[in-house]
């Protein structure tokens, strides 16, 4: 028989080459295309390092106006999908709404499906990096009963998803810079992690040939899971839960005991084993953008800042490194920004289509590509003879 490498969760496998992020877990480092993330997240707009994860280099002045026009100019959906929207349960949750809208962009763009043309490859990956937002803002509106916000051109890609968030037919939305830059940079850090389960997803259900509308629609259901994107929803119930510092130790408790299901969010990765350098850059600007939001004294955020201390100093989380990570400050972010809690995920699938497209673009373009096949380990019976029924 075949011998082959048992290895669940792909923990010693590599599936592909890659030139997009490099991490170096024992170090914390996060590099985009080379670019150290602590420089992009401080220095760059979301659309300069959408640009630089999708065609690899930074770009300049006239290519980054060309790349914000084709943003612009691709941000509006299909007017048919507001039917596709209207068909979902009132409290449907955005991420399920999401997966199905995103899915069904295939049936709007032909040219999708002809993926062996770099150009239409092109086309769908600028559609797909424009319509999320849309999409996502959509979604949300669906959840509030209010219409549907167009996007505006004139508007930078961060300051218009605030606007079709948050504006409504009869009062303007006027994004504050604060709100913004604090969007900006989480989009950022959001937008790529090389092959985690998300990513795997896309370049899995991609290697077969599948359009790429089909191809994130699965990154974003993967995506979904707590212990992936949705682990910052999942945070913030867990602090609520909480409560007060006084109960860390009896949380901690029940993190540590392997009879309970219950797990620290946001707590944990499988590459880091040393602090995940986007938590630490979310924890510094926390304290900025909730004073600056006039948010300042949130007790959420004193609590979890408390909960990281008195965990980091705990044998069981030291011994296992087990360090806060990307998702443990992000949705205090979110929420003193008035996003709601379901929709942090899907702020988390927005930031990381760039990833995914890119990801599907260098994976579409290798000549390497093949249709990805795991093998197994069969375990189940050997030859036997089928019954007929009365004899069973
Ligand atoms: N709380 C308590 N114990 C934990 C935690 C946690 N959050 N994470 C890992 N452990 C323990 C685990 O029980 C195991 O202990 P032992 O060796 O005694 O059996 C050990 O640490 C190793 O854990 P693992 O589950 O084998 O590690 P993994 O690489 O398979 O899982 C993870 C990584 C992120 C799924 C996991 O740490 C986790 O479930 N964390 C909480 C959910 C979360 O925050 N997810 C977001 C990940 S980062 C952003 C993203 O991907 O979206």
């Amino acid at each position: 028989a075949e011998i082959f490498t048992y290895d669940p969760g792909f923990m010693a496998t590599a599936s592909c080459h890659s030139a997009i992020t490099y991490i170096d877990g024992e170090a914390g480092v996060l590099l985009y295309r080379g670019y150290p993330i602590e420089q992009l997240a401080t220095k760059a707009s979301f659309l300069e390092v959408a640009y630089l994860l999708l065609y690899g280099e930074l770009p300049d002045e006239r290519q980054l106006l060309a790349f914000e026009e084709a943003m612009a100019r691709h941000s509006m959906i299909n007017e048919n999908l507001k039917g596709f929207l209207g068909g979902f349960h009132y409290d449907a949750h955005p991420m399920a709404i999401l997966v199905g809208v995103v899915g069904s962009l295939s049936a709007f763009y032909h040219d999708s499906l002809d993926i062996n043309d770099p150009q239409h490859r092109e086309a769908s990956a600028l559609r797909l990096i424009a319509q999320v937002p849309t999409i996502a803002a959509a979604a949300y509106k669906h959840n509030v009963g209010e219409p549907i916000v167009y996007p505006r051109n004139a508007l930078r890609y961060c300051a218009n998803f605030l606007h079709m968030m948050f504006a409504t037919p009869c009062a303007d939305y006027k994004p504050g810079l604060i709100a913004e830059k604090a969007l900006n940079l989480l989009f950022i850090l959001h937008a790529d992690h090389e092959q985690n389960a998300s990513t795997s997803t896309v370049r899995l259900a991609g290697s077969s040939g599948a359009n790429p509308f089909a191809c994130i629609a699965a990154g974003i259901a993967s995506l979904w899971g707590p212990a992936h994107g949705g682990a910052n929803e999942a945070v913030l119930d867990m602090l609520e839960q909480i409560g007060d510092v006084s109960n860390v130790p009896k949380y901690l408790d029940k993190a540590k005991d392997k009879d309970d299901s219950f797990r620290l969010m946001g707590f944990g990765h499988r590459v880091y084993k040393h602090y995940d350098p986007r938590a630490k850059i979310i924890r510094e600007v926390c304290h900025q953008v909730l004073e600056e939001l006039a948010d300042s004294n949130n007790p959420l955020f004193e609590l979890a800042l408390r909960l990281e201390e008195i965990a980091l100093s705990d044998e069981y989380f030291v011994e296992r490194k087990l360090y806060p990570n990307v998702d443990f400050y992000s949705g205090i972010i979110y929420r003193a920004l008035g996003i709601p809690r379901n929709m942090f995920t899907v702020m988390f699938a927005i930031a990381r289509t760039v990833g995914w497209v890119s990801h599907w673009m260098e994976m579409m373009a290798d000549p390497n590509n093949r249709i990805g096949r795991p093998r197994q380990i069969y375990c189940g019976p050997t030859h036997r003879d089928y019954l007929p029924i009365s004899q069973r």
